[in-house]
C-alpha cells in the first residue's frame, strides 16, 4: 500500500487562499539577501553533452495522431544551444504538436528526435522524467495552481524534485525578481493580472534553470504591452544561455524581433528567417 504524499519537513506550511474557511497566516520564507545570479545558477547545471552538438535535432519526423490526423510531415530542424527560435503558422498547422514531441508528451510516428543528447524514442519512465526536468514549459493559459501563492507555485517544482528549503529559498527571490514579481510572492493567481500570471508561469518554468524553455503561445492571451514584456523576459533568459523555442500567431511580435523564424503549414516546416 502506498502512503499519502506529505510535504517534507523542509517545506513551510502553505498560505491559505482567502476563500478557505480556516485561515492561517503564511510562513513561506523568502530568499537570503545575497542570492546567486541566474547566470551562476545556470552554469552549475551538469553538461551532459558536447556544447558543439545541437541541443535539439529533428530528422525526418512525422506525427500522425491515432484518429488519422497528420500533424507533422518530414520535419528536419536543428536548434543550437543558446538559440532563440520563433515557430509561426496558422491554427492547426502543428506548432503545439512540435513542442509536445520535444518534451515527450506525444511520440513521433516516424523519424528521430534528439533533445539534450538523448534520443526520445528510446526514453521511457524515469529517464524521460529526468529529461523533462531539464525542459521548462510555458503555456498560453498559465496553468497555475489556483490555491497556492505565487511563491508556492514557483517553488513547487523544486520541492517536487527534492530540493531543500534552503536551496528553494536561494532560488526563489532572484527568479521572482527576474520576472518583476518579487512584491507579489504572497499573492494568489486570481489576485494577479493576466500578464502577471504569465510571468509567474515563466518563473516556475525557469526556477530550476533548465537549458531549454518551450513556450506555446505565451502571449496568446496578452495585450501588446504585456506581450512585449514576456518577450523581453524570454530574451533576458536567452542572454544567460537558456535556449528558447516559442510558438506564436502574432506576426507583429515576430516582425519586431530579429530572431530566427520557422513556419509550419499543413505540418510542413520551412525557414522564414535564419
Ligand atoms: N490529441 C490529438 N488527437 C488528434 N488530433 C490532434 C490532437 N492534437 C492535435 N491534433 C490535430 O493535429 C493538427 C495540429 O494541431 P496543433 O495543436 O499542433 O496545431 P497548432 O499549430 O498548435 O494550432 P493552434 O495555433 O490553433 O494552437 C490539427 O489538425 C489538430 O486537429
Ligand atoms: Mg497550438
Amino acid at each position: 500500500m502506498t502512503s499519502a504524499v506529505t510535504p517534507p519537513k523542509t517545506y513551510s506550511p502553505r498560505r491559505r487562499h482567502p476563500d478557505e474557511q480556516s485561515r492561517r497566516p503564511g510562513t513561506f520564507q523568502t530568499a537570503p539577501a545575497t542570492p546567486p545570479s541566474p547566470k551562476r545558477q545556470h552554469q552549475k547545471q551538469p553538461q551532459t553533452s558536447s556544447t558543439q552538438a545541437p541541443l535539439v535535432a529533428l530528422t525526418g519526423v512525422n506525427k500522425t495522431y491515432t484518429n488519422g490526423s497528420q500533424a507533422l510531415r518530414d520535419i528536419n530542424l536543428q536548434i543550437k544551444r543558446g538559440d532563440f527560435l520563433f515557430v509561426t503558422g496558422p491554427s492547426g498547422a502543428g506548432k503545439s504538436t512540435l513542442l509536445k514531441l520535444l518534451y515527450g508528451q506525444e511520440r513521433a510516428t516516424a523519424g528521430d528526435i534528439l533533445v539534450d543528447g538523448q534520443h526520445l524514442a528510446k526514453l521511457r519512465g524515469n529517464r524521460l522524467a529526468m529529461l523533462r526536468r531539464r525542459i521548462g514549459i510555458v503555456f498560453q493559459d498559465y496553468k497555475l495552481i489556483p490555491r497556492r501563492t505565487v511563491a508556492e507555485n514557483v517553488s513547487f517544482v523544486l520541492w517536487a524534485q527534492g530540493y531543500s528549503r534552503k536551496e528553494i529559498n536561494r532560488r526563489l527571490r532572484p527568479t521572482l525578481r527576474m520576472v518583476g514579481l518579487q512584491h507579489k510572492a504572497s499573492s494568489f493567481p486570481d489576485q494577479l493580472s493576466g500578464g502577471e500570471q504569465q510571468r509567474v508561469s515563466i518563473a516556475r518554468a525557469v526556477v530550476s534553470t533548465p537549458p531549454l524553455l518551450l513556450a506555446d503561445e505565451p502571449t496568446g492571451n496578452l495585450d501588446v504591452d504585456n506581450s512585449r514584456q514576456v518577450i523581453k523576459i524570454l530574451e533576458k533568459l536567452n542572454s544567460i544561455g537558456i535556449t528558447i523555442i516559442i510558438t506564436t500567431h502574432d506576426e507583429q511580435l515576430v516582425r519586431s524581433s530579429s530572431h530566427p523564424v520557422v513556419q509550419i503549414q499543413d505540418g510542413r516546416l520551412t525557414y522564414v528567417r535564419h
